[in-house]
């Protein structure tokens, strides 16, 4: 770490580390609640829909916080410059945790505004907006004085100004059912296929530019054609949402045709990731660092690009939409992409805060393991009940519940994977937290 404020990532990245735990643990809960019957008062204060919104917020809580706290991380290498306030920076962490906590306790209550993944209520929406305004002015005072633009920079600005401009399209309400999920897709779909990639192009250039000592002209070409092509092909790709939404009819052509092409900035970002780490200058001290980027990489492709590419054409939405085909495409590429992200950053970072040149790697290669492999199961298991459901549901208009019968098993085989996840997950969190140097550097 060569400079004193990047240490206000540690709080960002300690604090999102507990909030993925917690986020698993309710994973967990609605998991259990496919196949087994959960006591009808435990269900009366705590219905599917109330866990499913601890589940979701807290995954994007945590994987924004990570997101910020990688910015905090980065911008000072890059400008050659300290954060512009440090106390802003702290005072925007506790703001955004505090709308959370307040957000997941509102839920309990029924102060939801009902939209999945963005059921925070619009007075809460507006804290979010000044945590996120004092998050762009903070880390955008320290790159507009610092004068030292680089690639990176710009295209991590870009998605994160990008990434709370959309924020704001979800906060009306539309009384038309259409375009508000019209609408509420800009910031879903737009977000993960769009701004989010953009930020991980940004961070993964740092890290691979740090830990592999290519030259940065090569790191920054790459990065232009990746941004280019995410934008795109991530923005008309909306599209692949506005098949059966009562949206014009020329959807069907632009999301399907654009869409498609999705996966080929994903392809190349795992080329190039791959080239720079064949290719690397340097020897670097914590191959898992390495792990986990390349990990990523592949993760990314097979969960986002694969897992989507499988049901985007409308000729196979329409089956598969809203079924459990789609909440393995979900698990998979949020996983992939987004989780193993904020873990490439926090393992390149915490040695950093630790000042451990060179820690054990035994327990942390035991945890990336675990979640990799225990994710994959579970998001085969998901898939092969989204099968079923398709067949028998849509194909053979089987009815709702009959059909989740059938599907019961592989809850249960999704319930033991996901055991072994949370396991993975609390592993890889005492290590970062606890990290141990390595025997012969003690030595
Ligand atoms: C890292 C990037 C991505 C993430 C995190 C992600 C995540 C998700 C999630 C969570 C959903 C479910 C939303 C909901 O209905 O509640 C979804 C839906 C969908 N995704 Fe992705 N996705 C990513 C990239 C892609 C790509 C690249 C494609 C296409 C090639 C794709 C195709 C789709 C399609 C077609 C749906 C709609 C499924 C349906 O009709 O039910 N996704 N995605
Ligand atoms: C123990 C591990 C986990 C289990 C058992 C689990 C289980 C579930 C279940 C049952 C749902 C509800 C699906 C539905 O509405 O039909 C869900 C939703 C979701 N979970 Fe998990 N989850 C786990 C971990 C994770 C992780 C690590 C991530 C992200 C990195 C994640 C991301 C999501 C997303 C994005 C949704 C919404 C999906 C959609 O709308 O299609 N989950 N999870
Ligand atoms: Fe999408």
């Amino acid at each position: 770490m060569q400079y004193k404020t990047q240490g206000i990532a540690r709080s960002y990245f300690t604090v999102a580390l507990l909030l993925f735990a917690l986020q698993v643990v309710f994973g967990l809960y609605l998991g259990l609640s496919y196949f087994a019957a959960i006591p009808q008062n435990i269900v009366n204060v705590f219905p599917f829909a109330t866990a499913r919104a601890f589940h979701t917020n807290l995954l994007v809580l945590w994987l924004l916080l990570g997101f910020m706290g990688g910015a905090y991380f980065i911008t000072p290498e890059e400008t050659k410059s300290e954060i512009y306030s440090t106390k802003l920076a702290y005072l925007q962490l506790i703001l955004l945790v505090g709308t959370g906590v307040t957000a997941l306790v509102g839920f309990l209550f029924g102060w939801n505004q009902g939209r999945p993944l963005l059921e925070i209520p619009r007075p809460l929406d507006f804290v979010v907006v000044i945590g996120a305004l004092i998050f762009l002015f903070n880390i955008g005072m320290t790159m507009i004085k610092a004068r030292n633009w680089t690639a990176i920079q710009g295209t991590l600005l870009g998605g994160l100004v990008f990434l709370a401009v959309m924020y704001l399209f979800g906060m009306p309400f539309y009384k038309n059912a259409a375009i508000d999920w019209y609408y509420w897709w800009w910031v879903i779909h737009l977000w993960v296929e769009g701004a989010w990639e953009l930020i991980t192009a940004a961070l993964m250039a740092f890290v691979l530019l740090k830990i592999t000592g290519v030259e940065r002209r090569v790191v920054e070409k790459w990065l232009y054609v990746e941004m280019g092509l995410f934008l795109f092909t991530g923005i008309a790709g909306t599209g692949h949402h506005y098949y059966w939404l009562g949206a014009p009819k020329y959807w069907l052509w632009v999301g399907g045709i654009f869409s498609s092409l999705e996966p080929v900035p994903i392809v190349l970002m795992v080329y190039d990731t791959w080239n720079h780490v064949k290719e690397r200058r340097e020897q670097i001290k914590n191959p898992l660092t390495f792990v986990y980027a390349v990990g990523c990489s592949i993760y990314h492709l097979l969960g986002a690009g694969v897992w989507g590419l499988i049901h985007t054409l409308p000729q196979i939405n329409y089956y598969t939409h809203g079924s459990q085909v789609t909440v393995s495409h979900g698990h998979l590429a949020f996983f992939g992409a987004y989780a193993l992200l904020n873990l490439t950053l926090f393992y390149f970072a915490f040695p950093q805060f630790e000042r451990v040149e060179r820690y054990d790697e035994k327990r942390g290669r035991i945890g990336f393991w675990t979640m990799s492999l225990s994710m994959l199961g579970m998001g085969l298991a998901f898939g092969v009940a989204g099968v079923v459901q398709t067949y028998l549901e849509r194909v053979l208009g089987m009815d709702y519940m009959a059909t989740q019968s059938y599907m019961r098993l592989w809850f249960q085989i999704v319930f033991v994977f996901g055991l072994a996840f949370l396991i993975g997950v609390i592993i890889t969190a005492y290590d970062l937290l606890k990290l141990s140097p390595a025997k012969e550097a003690a030595a």
